[in-house]
Order: structure tokens, then sequence, then C-alpha cells
């Protein structure tokens, strides 16, 4: 009898963790490495966030809370679903979990049959396929590639609908490609939707905040009210409140289904933090002012990033409408010999030689489902960034 399960058989182990590995040996090497391959804000989280935790101690808030949250966060995100989404939803329409990560896999793991398939874009997060498969159903991967600045298309979709599809997984802004979704581009994916009404639709709208220039965020349930029945909205204070260590992610939909991931959470980790959960009350309730600074500095970031990287040969880097990270295209690199002589046969190859050439650590396109490409995180300081796309050019310029 073996001793693993079969399921976590099905599973593969991340493929980001070999970089960090090498990262990390190079560094206690005593390398001088720059690591670009964090999906985490550098900023501290917000001074208001730390004193309501801190408030939340002192006041002895440290006992367990409700599995699914406390019912003034609750509130607090019905109402930015409201003021932010223009999204109606009561508190018993909302599940609290520790960190979006537990709270899509909850969903997952509360709705899938074996057989059922789910819908993924390509480029993804590194996760959604293989929670998929942990919770029993099949990942159903959908190439976007760069013509169609990594969006999936109408189309595209409409062929990938069968009767077993059970999730459409959306992600706008996505990581690792930053692409955002226009008003337009959502209306023509939820006008598909629309036809298949056994399709459900489970968006991760964790990058909402961090949106550049006039690019204006949209989530499929305001775009598409008819699809709000069958719509869970995932959502979170990681990204956008410096917030990835406190662990706190939501999502909202219908009651039914949040009873259901209430019951999965109640068997297994019960509630989030009970302090995290005045912090993230404090993110949404208190001063908003952090947003627009944070998307000012990212802002600035990402067009530093894309312009030195076109300017490395064999380079193309997309300018994306949001998150902090860019997923340029490297074809023109492939086939070349590179100064340390290593021949770049793929996008791991490429990864694995700049790291050794030059000490910059990024993440290789085949690791999120579509190459020949890399990700870069863009969420660490501009003289960092300046430094590490310098490299990045003196290795393209050294590929023969
Ligand atoms: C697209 C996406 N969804 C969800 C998450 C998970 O966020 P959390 O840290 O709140 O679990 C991440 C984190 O990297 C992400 O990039």
């Amino acid at each position: 009898m073996p001793f693993l399960s079969d399921t976590l058989a099905r599973v593969k182990p991340s493929p980001t963790i070999a970089v960090t590995n090498k990262a990390r040996e190079l560094k206690a090497a005593g390398k001088d490495v720059i690591g670009l391959g964090a999906g985490e804000p550098d900023f501290d989280t917000p001074q208001n966030i730390k004193d309501a935790a801190k408030r939340a101690i002192d006041e002895g808030r440290t006992k367990y809370t409700a599995v699914d949250g406390i019912p003034e966060l609750k509130q607090a995100i019905c109402d930015k679903f409201l003021r932010e989404n223009g999204l109606t939803y009561s508190p018993n329409q909302v599940t609290v979990g520790t960190g979006g990560k537990q709270v899509l896999y909850n969903i997952l793991v509360a709705t899938l049959n074996a057989g059922d398939e789910v819908i993924i874009p390509a480029p993804y997060w590194v996760s959604y396929p293989d929670m998929v498969l942990l919770a029993g159903g099949e990942p159903v991967i959908v190439e976007c590639p760069i013509e169609t600045s990594f969006k999936l298309t109408a189309e595209q979709l409409e062929a990938a609908i069968t009767p077993q599809t059970k999730w459409f997984i959306f992600n706008s802004p996505s990581n690792p490609t930053g692409a955002g979704y226009t008003w337009d581009e959502l209306k023509a994916l939820t006008d598909v939707l629309l036809r298949h009404p056994h399709v459900w639709i489970m968006t991760d709208d964790m990058y909402e905040h961090l949106v550049y220039g006039d690019f204006e965020f949209c989530t499929p349930a305001q775009v598409e009210p008819r699809l709000y029945d069958r719509t869970i909205t995932c959502n979170g204070v990681s990204k956008a409140y410096a917030m990835t260590g406190w662990r706190i992610g939501y999502a909202a939909g219908p009651e039914h289904l949040i009873k259901a991931i209430g019951k999965v959470q109640s068997q297994s980790t019960s509630n989030p933090c009970s302090i995290s959960q005045w912090a993230a009350f404090e993110a949404l309730t208190g001063p908003q002012d952090y947003l627009a600074e944070s998307r000012k500095a990212f802002q600035r970031r990402r067009d530093l990033v894309v312009s030195m990287l076109n300017e490395a040969e064999g380079i193309q880097c997309p300018t994306p409408e949001g998150a902090f990270y860019v997923y340029p295209n490297i074809a023109g690199c492939i086939g070349k010999t590179s100064a340390g002589g290593t021949l770049i046969t793929d996008d791991e190859v490429f990864a694995t030689a700049l790291l050794e050439e030059t000490g910059v650590a990024v993440v290789f396109g085949a690791a999120f489902g579509l190459s020949p490409n890399f990700r870069v995180s863009y969420a660490t300081s501009d003289d960092i960034l300046k430094d590490a796309c310098a490299r990045i050019q003196t290795f393209c310029a050294g590929l023969s």
C-alpha cells in the first residue's frame, strides 16, 4: 500500500522552487544575487493597520472567532464591494480565510467532483492548476499568447467549454503577466458565459488596486449582473495593503456556496487569525491614501523595467495594465549561446544561465504555462531594478 496519496501524486512540486533554491545557494556562496521573483510588495504594512493589530492584542481579541470571519470584517467587506465595485452583498454572502490562497482552494474543494473541468487561461498563477488537481478536478489550460496581449478571447473561451466545465477562473490584472481586461474585453467573455448556464465564474481580483495610467479595473459580476448568481468574487488585503504575511483573503458570492466553503474551513483551519482580521478591518475601513502612493511607485517602476527590458536584444516586453509583474518574451534569444557558453534552448535554461552568469533571479515562463518568457516582479527599489535590468541587457548583448 503506497504511503502517499494518489491525489498528491497528481500534483507537481512548485517549479519556482528550483530557481529560488538556486538563488539562495548562490547567495550563501557569497555571490551578488538580485531576486526578482518575489510576489509581494516591498513596502511595509501601513502604520494604522499595524496599530489596529496591536490594539486587538491589548483588547484581548485573541480567541477563536466565527469560522469564516468576524461580523465587523464581513460588513467592511460588503461596504468595500459596494463602494469600489458597485456590488451588493450581505454578510451571509461573505467568507474570510487565511489568505486569498485558502479561499480559492476551499471553493474548489467544496465544489469539484471527479471529471469536473476548470478552465484556466495561461499564463496562469502557478497554484491554479495544482489546486484543481488537489481538489479532484481537471484543469483545462487555454494558452493566451503575446499576440492577444496574454488575454483570453471570446472564441477561445467558447471553444474550451464542455458539458463537464464547472468553473472558469478569471484573474485580472494577472499574475504573471500584469494584463488587465478592459470593460469591453471582459464583456465579450461574460457574453459567452451567459450562453452556458452550467459554468460558474471564480474571479481572482487580488491585484485590483494595482492598475496604472487610465486603465480602470472591472470585475465579472459588475460587468454582467446576470452572472451574479454564479460568480464568486475573490479578493484580499495581501497585495493591496502590503499585508502578505497577515494572511487574510475573502470572497463574496451566493449564500449556499459561502456556507459550503465555511464547512470546509470548519473542518480544517477554522477561523483566520483574529488579530489579522482586525488589521484587515482597519485596512478596509481606515484611510486609503496608501493605495494611491503605492500605485504611483509601482507605475514608475513598471515604466522603468519595460523600457530597459525592451532595450535588451532579443527581448520583447509588453506594457502591462497592472499588478507588479512583467512577462517579457525571449523568442529572439532561443538558439543562441550565452557568454558563459550555455546554449539557450528554452526559458528555463535562459533563467538558469541568467542567474549563474549575472546573479539576476527571475522565474521562467514554463512555470506559468506559456513559453518562451520569464516573469519579473518589480516590487523592489528603483536602484535595484536599474541594476538588474542593466545586467539582463549585458547578458542578452553577450548572446551569439
Ligand atoms: C493571482 C493571485 N491570487 C491569489 C494569491 C494569493 O494571495 P494570498 O497571499 O492572499 O494568499 C496570489 C499571491 O501571489 C496571486 O498572485
